[in-house]
């Protein structure tokens, strides 16, 4: 096999504030294979976007990648120049946000928007990109394209301005995709249209995608692997299917608890104490020490390092054989994770 699309090691980002250094990614590591999709989850503040924005250089001034390499085809995006960066981004990798508005102009058409990327690049002729744009507006389920080129964004709704990103994503077929919960903002049913549109358009193209959400309902639906961060880090990453048989970290667990449907727990979801970590703390032991029913005293004294338990399955815990079979055996250690986890994630 030759190397994955992408390969993330011990990636750090910091911000300088004037109360000090915030600690937003702490040793991120993970693997995504062409045509492979990831589905990054984990509460507020845990390092989803950052981890993500950093890859393309776009965490502004007062942030800095302080470590790590994230190889991407051959190259380290964390040490290309701004100029290349901006290459690639657009070219070989495109980002849609849960905003769209944060992406669209809101002073141009959208047809101009759409085929200005690819004329800039000198792919296609205006005619062709042109053509190209509609096919795209069409694909991604805007009635009447052709005339709707005309449109400025705000004559669009809110689903419909994310279908008009994604076109506009998928202009210049990237190899990978970062959706940063690209439906949030969306009622339900335009939430399922927009990801089942994805899904269809990642078979099509065999590009891969990166899905964040606070939404662990979406990402077991639309993703191969799950990666769970807590404060800065990945700390379980596996399948979709194993990270629900084989849960083995807490926090992952009580992410799945508190997601009925899906979770080990028996009981109705509670609104739990505790609180993810300051982010201007760096961190000697375990992270999640403090809201955990498994901890015992070497998780206050030294940090677990995410290691392999099994091929695809990464766990940082020092007591995951302990977590895996509580949780499969439901018992109560395991369904009170529940209780001791703050409820995942804000909207
Ligand atoms: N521009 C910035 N300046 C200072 N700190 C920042 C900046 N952007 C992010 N952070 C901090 O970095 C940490 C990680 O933030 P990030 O936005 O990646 O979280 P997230 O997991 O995407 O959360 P959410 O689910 O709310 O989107 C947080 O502590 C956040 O406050
Ligand atoms: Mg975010």
């Amino acid at each position: 096999m030759g190397a994955p699309l992408l390969e993330v090691k011990d990636l750090k980002v910091e911000f300088k504030r004037p109360g000090g250094v915030v600690h937003a990614v702490n040793g991120v590591n993970f693997v995504l294979e062409a045509g492979q999709s990831l589905g990054i989850v984990g509460e507020s503040g845990s390092g989803k976007s950052v981890t993500m924005l950093s890859l393309l250089g776009l965490i502004g001034r007062t942030g800095r990648v302080v470590g790590g390499s994230a190889m991407f085809n051959g190259v380290d995006l964390v040490k290309m120049a701004p100029r290349e960066l901006q290459d690639v981004r657009g070219r070989d990798i495109a980002v849609i946000f849960q905003d769209p508005m944060t992406s669209l102009n809101p002073i141009m058409k959208i047809g101009a928007q759409i085929t200005e990327s690819m004329r800039m690049r000198k792919i296609y002729s205006a005619a062709e990109a042109k053509e190209r744009a509609i096919e795209l507006l069409d694909r991604v389920g805007i009635p009447q394209p052709a005339k709707r080129l005309n449109d400025y964004p705000y004559q669009f709704s809110g689903g419909m301005r994310q279908r008009v990103m994604i076109a506009l994503a998928l202009a210049l077929k990237p190899k990978l995709l970062i959706a940063d919960e690209p439906t949030t903002a969306l009622d339900v049913t335009v939430q399922a249209q927009v990801l089942d549109l994805l899904e269809s358009l990642q078979d099509e193209t065999g590009m891969a995608m990166i899905i964040i959400t606070h939404d662990l309902g979406v990402a077991t639906n639309y993703c191969d692997n799950l990666a769970v961060m807590y404060a800065g880090e990945i700390v379980e990453m596996t399948s979709v299917d194993r990270l629900v048989e084989h849960t083995s970290h807490p926090y992952a667990l009580g992410l799945l608890n508190s997601t009925m449907e899906i979770g080990h727990g028996k009981t109705a979801i509670q609104p739990i104490p505790g609180n993810p970590p300051s982010a201007l703390k760096v961190h000697k032991a375990c992270p999640f020490a403090p809201r955990c029913r498994f901890k015992s005293s070497v998780c206050q004294e030294r940090k677990p390092e995410l290691a392999t338990v099994e091929p695809n399955h990464l766990v940082a815990c020092f007591h995951a054989d302990t977590v895996v079979k509580a949780a499969q055996q439901g018992d109560d250690a395991a369904a009170e994770v529940m209780l001791n986890v703050a409820q995942p994630i804000h909207a």
